[in-house]
């Protein structure tokens, strides 16, 4: 087989005719002026689906989450998260140098959290120490291998913040995954967060565009901040256009996606790099610990065979199923990963 099978990341998907077909015949206008017919819609519509007043439409998933954390966190206080959570491990110090924002991590646990210590680190105002104003959770957790995080806890965290009086936002890039996964819907989701952040380009098969969520008030903020930031389009209905096509018709097909990289999950169970029942979306984390292969050979070995996978350290590799990975390509990625995996 010679064709490419990348599953590197869910980012990798390319605009179907149908969504470059609905970008085509967008109707558009100056954003900057919030005078996009199409940025409107999707707005309103992301909004209403996680039950919150108001969204705002921005170029990444990582600005919508920065925009976000400076909503939640005055300069020189803190956000909590886990240490290996998007905000702190892929958004180079943004909350930081852009917010003054002060963070501090609880050990990383594979995505499951322990509400009784998140709740112990919680500094409150007052006694010359740098006072916690929101915790940040990711739904669902990208370097814990997509797992998704329980309703119990979450309600456990909401009611940790909301005694100490302070915010809870979710990095969401993947919260359509843990919707598909449980069958939780987005506005029960939503009833949780202050602040959400939520992504078009991670699975859903849109070019571009993610959106922050919250109350009208936090919104209007959000704007100017997303301008200060560099991130108010002008004509991004174009965009828009994609990401409304992608809640139509891309969000009930990630059963598909979870389907195949159990599917994959469980058949490179046996080489002992895998717990397929800690692989509850779309993505595959492989623990290379014991093998003889580390990541980045068992990466190159892969790529010779057309299968592209990412590496995240020298014995940990990712797969990722998404919409341009259909059973055959998953199929034959198995089988080369298998492969090489058994030599
Ligand atoms: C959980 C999570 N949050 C945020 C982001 C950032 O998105 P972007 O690459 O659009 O900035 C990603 C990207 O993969 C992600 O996985």
């Amino acid at each position: 087989m010679t064709q490419l099978v990348d599953l590197r990341s869910d980012t990798v998907t390319k605009p179907t005719a149908a969504m470059r077909a609905a970008m085509a015949g967008a109707e558009v206008g100056d954003d900057v002026y919030s005078e996009d017919p199409t940025v409107v819609a999707l707005e309103q519509r992301v909004a209403a689906m996680f039950g919150h007043e108001a969204a705002l439409f921005a170029p990444s998933g990582s600005m919508a989450n920065q925009i976000a954390l400076q909503l939640v966190v005055p300069p020189a206080q803190e956000l909590l998260c886990d240490a290996n959570a998007h905000v702190v491990t892929y958004e180079f110090a943004a909350a930081a140098a852009i917010g003054g924002i002060s963070s501090r991590t609880w050990p990383f646990a594979g995505g499951e959290i322990d509400v009784d210590l998140v709740a112990s680190m919680i500094r409150p105002d007052g006694y010359w120490a740098v006072p916690t104003r929101a915790i940040a959770v990711e739904q669902t957790h990208n370097l814990g291998g997509g797992f998704v995080i329980g309703l119990d806890t979450l309600r456990g965290l909401r009611a940790a913040a909301d005694a100490a009086g302070i915010a809870l936002h979710c990095d969401g890039a993947r919260i359509w995954h843990a919707h598909v996964a449980t069958g939780v819907p987005f506005a029960e989701y939503g009833a949780l967060f202050d602040t959400m952040s939520v992504c078009l380009s991670k699975g859903l098969g849109a070019p571009v565009g993610s959106l922050v969520v919250g109350s009208a008030e936090k919104i209007a903020r959000a704007r100017w901040i997303r301008k200060r930031m560099g991130g108010g389009m002008r004509q991004a209905g174009i965009l828009a256009a994609a990401g409304l096509y992608a809640l139509d018709n891309h969000v009930e097909r990630l059963a598909d996606d979870h389907r195949r990289a159990q599917r994959l999950a469980l058949a490179l169970a046996p080489y002992g790099v895998v717990d397929p029942e800690r692989v509850h979306t779309n993505l595959v984390v492989l623990d290379l610990a014991k093998s003889a292969v580390d990541a980045p050979a068992l990466a190159a070995a892969a790529r010779e065979r057309g299968v592209l996978m990412s590496v995240l350290g020298p014995r940990t590799g990712r797969l990722i199923t998404h919409l341009d990975a259909d059973d055959a390509a998953v199929d034959h990625a198995t089988e080369v990963l298998t492969g090489i995996l058994s030599a």
